[in-house]
């Protein structure tokens, strides 16, 4: 078993994290259930901004929050010191609902609504992250509309293909994001912003993919940029204050993954940029970073219990969980994989290979093929580690299962942050065609 963060085996033999016994954990809060161990989500957040620290950069970290957007989470970014970056209105939403400085936080997307602009505006956000010159249009219109300025910075595809997952790989030219830096369209853009009396051009975007190992993307996406900053100083007598490069960090997700700590892909990012200002003698903007799952991926576990089993003579046998695709669609969506233990014995001899199935009505809903585990069944604990991003924020009601509740673990304590979802919530929006007993109860 590896241990992340504060996992830990306990004198019960149950699987801790934060602390706190999984066993008992489930006996309060059910199952499936997401447990954040708090503790390593401020190492990691503490890791990146240390690194700018340590090398005297101007820098500000960003928590992608598409990758666990919830009130408590974003307001433990802010106890950080991080800034955020929001893809939609609902996004901002659970910002302003956390009372997250509106200063420090930055918006993003390829298709944001008049109406997701203006709240934007209304707020008064950092910078606006422009995507497209339908945007460039619209905002330019509303700021004039409303006789403010904003912030903007451009979001450039710089052309590189990240090595990852085809779904998640957004820096190549053929993209539905950003504007590209290769077939004049950024400096088009950068034209259009510099001329507007409402936008005040702050500086350039990227973002070269997800799940990222390597730093190499990283260092030709800033060489890039430089290339393309160097030139439009001398053209436009342009100055970037920002350079924000996205997020992207890989982790660990099994023995397979051999990610680096945070720290070397932040000092070889900021090496290049220096590197690239002393050799165009240009002044080193503010460094944006935007991690998402390197800051909350390896700090989330899911706590299952284990129901039904199948067995396939001479070909597998399948355990089922109580939950699946409906809070972690990633192994159905990208095929990802995942390490799990029984948290009630984590260190018991593995005596099987079984393949966990989750319980929708799909026969893609395999949450991990060929797991070895000791001998499991009814009412054992399935504790699937890392998956503190692109879990619950991407969890649905398919089959109408309600979305499971997030506990937040640090020092021994435990913190309700997401309620579960009960049946009422699921048909709350619902319109009945006629009343029935049922519904004149609620
Ligand atoms: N910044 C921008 C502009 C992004 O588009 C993303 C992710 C991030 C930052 C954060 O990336 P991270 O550090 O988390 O890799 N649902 C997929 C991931 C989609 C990522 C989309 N953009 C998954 O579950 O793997």
């Amino acid at each position: 078993m590896y241990y992340y963060g504060t996992t830990a085996v306990n004198d019960k033999g149950h699987l801790e994290i934060g602390g706190v016994d999984t066993v008992e954990l489930v006996r309060e809060y059910g199952t499936p259930l997401y447990v954040y161990d708090v503790a390593l989500i401020r190492q990691r957040a503490r890791s990146f901004k240390a690194t700018f620290e340590k090398y005297g950069v101007k820098a500000q970290v960003s928590f992608a929050s598409k990758a666990f957007s919830s009130v408590a989470m974003v307001q433990l970014a802010d106890e950080e010191g991080l800034s955020l970056d929001v893809v939609s209105g609902g996004e901002l939403y659970t910002a302003i609902a956390a009372g997250f400085p509106m200063e420090r936080v930055h918006f993003h997307g390829n298709n944001k609504s008049r109406e997701e602009l203006n709240m934007a505006l209304d707020h008064k956000i950092g910078y606006i992250v422009v995507d497209n010159f339908y945007e460039l249009e619209l905002l330019e219109a509303l700021c004039a509309q409303r006789e403010q300025q904003i912030d903007v910075v451009l979001r450039i595809t710089p052309g590189i293909e990240a090595h990852t997952h085809d779904y998640i790989m957004t820096g190549q030219a053929d993209s539905k994001f950003g504007f590209d830096l290769q077939n004049g369209q950024a400096e088009k853009a950068l034209q259009q912003a510099m001329q507007s009396s409402w936008l005040s051009m702050s500086g350039i975007h990227c973002h070269i993919g997800s799940q990222i190992f390597e730093t190499t993307g990283f260092t030709i996406a800033v060489q890039k940029i430089f290339e393309k900053l160097y030139q439009w100083k001398e053209s436009f007598s342009f100055k970037a204050s920002v350079l924000n490069l996205g997020g992207g960090f890989g982790i660990r997700y099994t023995s397979e993954d051999d990610p680096k700590p945070a720290s070397e892909y932040v000092a070889e990012i900021i090496a290049e940029v220096k590197k690239q200002a002393a050799h165009y003698d240009l002044s080193i903007p503010e460094i944006g970073i935007e991690p998402g799952r390197s800051l909350v991926g390896d700090a989330g576990i899911t706590l299952y219990k284990i129901g039904s089993s199948k067995e396939v003579p001479e070909v597998r046998k399948y355990l089922a969980i109580d939950g699946g695709m409906t809070d972690n669609i990633r192994p159905a969506l990208y095929q990802a994989k995942y390490e799990a233990v029984l948290a009630n014995k984590p260190l018991e001899q593995t005596t099987e290979v079984v393949s966990i199935a989750g319980k929708c009505c799909e026969s893609g809903d395999m949450l991990i093929w060929d797991l070895p585990l000791p001998e499991a069944g009814d009412q054992d604990i399935l504790a699937v580690f890392c998956t503190g991003a692109y879990g619950y924020s991407m969890a649905n009601n398919y089959n109408r299962i309600p979305r499971p509740p997030v506990v937040f673990v640090e020092n021994g304590e435990t913190r309700l942050v997401i309620k579960r979802e009960t049946y009422e919530d699921l048909v709350r929006l619902d319109f009945p065609l006629r009343e029935t007993a049922e519904a004149k109860h609620q």
